[in-house]
């Protein structure tokens, strides 16, 4: 890595995209902002001499080579990959259609996978670079109405754990950042936050309500995204980065909670786990 580095940033539309490509530029490097409008883009972020600002639908993956090709253009190499932009299917199981399941993985899961084909070998010819990937508390902790957001995020998770140790002999660092909630437009309505579309008299109060509680939240999120992006480039910025950063307070309570769930859940069964294996 050098002390001036090229950022790579999808969903620098709106949101803590827009925040980690102002909190980079402001820390002297270069970034090559993407999201699915560039005008969209540059106009969030703001016109600066160090910023490239490029269309770049993430379930798309020759958009994403172009991409990384155009970044190459301008800037010679890539040095840092965030792995940022996503939405939110927020609906019961059986509410949520298959299509809305699938698009719900396609941009979580499959987009950042996407990206990141396109980036890694840039980064291994370089023997040197970062991907840092956005997941959520939601990656760790399931709940009603999530289910589609929390499977594309364990996904995410497991996916970036097990890229680690791949990447580490060619020099390159990998990190997620797991967000507890964070004042975005994550939840607002039709653009990021997407409602199911299938209606079930079960669920409907259900949704009703849920619905209700999701509209409150919105501007109400205790996390300061601008915060958090500074704190992803001081992270990227240090000698090491972390493999992991659970970021805002919820979240790491959450992830506590998490923790200390799992631990109860093993010791419940841990007799009858111990006594599984083949008798000779
Ligand atoms: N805010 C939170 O509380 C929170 C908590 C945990 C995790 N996260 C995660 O943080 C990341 C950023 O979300 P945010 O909170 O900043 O939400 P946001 O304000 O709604 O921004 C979402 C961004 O993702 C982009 N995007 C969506 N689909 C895309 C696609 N197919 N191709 C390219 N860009 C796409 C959007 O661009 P368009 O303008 O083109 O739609 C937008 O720039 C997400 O991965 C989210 O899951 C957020």
């Amino acid at each position: 890595m050098v002390d001036e580095n090229v950022w790579f940033i999808t969903g620098a539309s709106r949101g803590l995209g827009t925040e980690i490509a102002r909190a980079a530029l402001s820390a002297g490097h270069s970034v090559v902002a993407t999201g699915r409008d560039a005008s969209k883009v540059e106009a969030a972020v703001g016109a600066h001499d160090d910023l490239l600002a490029l269309a770049l639908d993430i379930t798309d993956p020759a958009a994403a080579e172009a991409a990384v090709a155009a970044a190459v253009e301008r800037f010679g190499r890539v040095d840092v990959l965030v792995n940022n932009a996503g939405n939110f299917y927020a609906g019961f199981f059986e509410t949520l259609s298959p299509e809305q399941f699938r698009a719900q993985m396609e941009t979580n899961f499959f987009g950042p996978l996407n990206v990141t084909r396109a980036v890694l070998p840039l980064l291994r010819e370089q023997r040197s670079g970062q991907v840092i990937t956005v997941t959520s508390t939601a990656a760790f902790v399931g709940g009603a109405f999530t289910s589609a957001y929390a499977a594309s995020k364990f996904a995410l998770e497991g996916w970036a754990e097990s890229l680690a140790p791949e990447l580490e002999p060619f020099g390159i660092a990998s990190m997620t950042v797991v967000p507890g909630f964070f004042r975005t437009e994550l939840l607002v309505e039709g653009s990021s936050t997407i409602w199911p579309e299938l209606e079930i008299a079960d669920y409907a109060e259900g949704t009703a309500q849920t619905q209700a509680a999701f509209r409150g939240m919105n501007g109400q999120q205790g996390g300061d995204p601008a915060k958090l992006a500074d704190a992803l480039v001081q992270l990227s910025d240090g000698d090491a980065l972390p493999a992991r950063f659970v970021a805002g307070a919820d979240a790491v309570a959450g992830l506590e909670q998490k923790q200390a769930l799992v631990q109860q859940q093993i010791e419940a069964t841990r007799a009858l786990s111990e006594s599984l294996s083949h008798d000779a």
